[in-house]
């Protein structure tokens, strides 16, 4: 890691603390002449480093600029980044990629036309989230396939523990809540050919609200953003820890231990829910009321088994795919 990087990863541990070039120098082994060019670098990329004369340096709490480097350097494996300043989406803009020889990660200070699910719009304010799309060619059989969806939602939990400190639950199949509020969301695509039955590309798109941000109406009252962390934290870290423990479960696929750390985290079984959409009739945005039925339990698919509650199917189990529906945990 070079002085640049070990700089940056200190002044994240101390938060709002001054530290002094001294100090940095001893911890580092380096020269403070070395110090002083590597903060004047870490300035020159963007990076505002404040200095207090005879205290020392800090770095600013709005400076959260990405970082390819950063990610780059922290990440155990070659991965291609992009960092954008601003992207209609950074779905939209993986879907180009077509040099997959290694996975490609998609990262946006703002986003015009953030993709959520079933056609909802992600809202994507500058420096405020991490907007994040990872692309990569599967070389792994269909079972796994089934189950990327499931493994984000669980690689983003172990990031939020990791990097932040707090463990945030998962409303099916993929919605990353704190406190009974949506803090990300995940969209899921893939391209695949039908002809050889294969699946090309996997594009995983993360939206986190990090930092504190005015919701627009309609979200006010659902979404949320980290606050409070346990550790002080940036975008880079989390970038980093999320495509990190994806890529891990992936490799180390182990269905049972995957389904069972994501079932841990879950906020819908054994409760009472909602569900909408396709057979269900439509979206809660539309007026749609839903089909009451209790979550059961998650099947070796991903899938969500549910007891009905109501209508003529009452008292009888199915297990639903995340398609094209939605679940509400019923407030009762
Ligand atoms: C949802 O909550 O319905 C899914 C939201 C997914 C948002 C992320 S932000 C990065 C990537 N780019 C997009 O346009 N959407 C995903």
């Amino acid at each position: 890691m070079s002085t640049k990087l070990k700089i940056l990863e200190i002044f994240n541990q101390r938060g709002s603390e001054y530290i002094s070039g001294q100090e940095l120098a001893e911890i580092l082994g380096v020269s403070r002449n070395s110090v002083w060019k590597a903060i004047k670098k870490l300035q020159e990329q963007g990076f505002q480093i404040e200095s207090k004369t005879s205290v020392g340096y800090r770095l600013s709490q709005i400076s959260d600029l990405l970082s390819c480097e950063y990610i780059e350097e922290n990440l155990p494996f070659p991965c291609k980044i992009h960092v954008l300043d601003k992207v209609d989406s950074t779905i939209t803009y993986a879907k180009k990629l077509d040099d997959l020889s290694y996975p490609n990660i998609v990262l946006a200070n703002e986003q015009t036309k953030g993709r959520g699910r079933l056609g909802r719009s992600f809202y994507s304010p500058p420096s405020s989230g991490l907007y994040m799309s990872i692309a990569f060619k599967p070389d792994f059989e269909l079972s796994k396939s089934m189950l990327v969806t499931t493994i984000s939602a669980l690689a983003v939990c172990q990031a939020f523990e990791e990097v932040v400190g707090i463990g945030p639950k998962i409303k099916w199949v993929n919605d990353i809540y704190i406190n009974n509020k949506k803090v990300c969301g995940i969209l899921t695509e893939a391209e695949s050919n039908f002809e050889i039955g294969s699946i090309d590309k996997i594009i995983i798109g993360i939206g986190v609200n990090c930092f504190s941000q005015n919701f627009p109406e309609e979200i006010k009252s659902k979404a949320t953003f980290i606050e409070n962390p346990k550790k002080e934290f940036t975008r880079n870290q989390m970038a980093v820890a999320i495509v990190k423990n994806f890529f891990s479960l992936i490799s180390d696929f182990d269905n049972k231990k995957i389904l069972r750390e994501y079932k841990s985290r879950s906020m819908i079984l054994g409760e009472q829910i909602l569900i909408y959409g396709a057979s269900y009739g439509a979206l809660p945005e539309n007026g749609g009321r839903g089909i009451k039925a209790r979550a059961i339990d998650i099947d070796e698919n991903g899938g969500l088994v549910v007891e009905y509650m109501e209508g003529r199917r009452t008292r009888e189990m199915e297990t639903i795919t995340s398609g094209e529906v939605t679940i509400r945990k019923e407030i009762s």
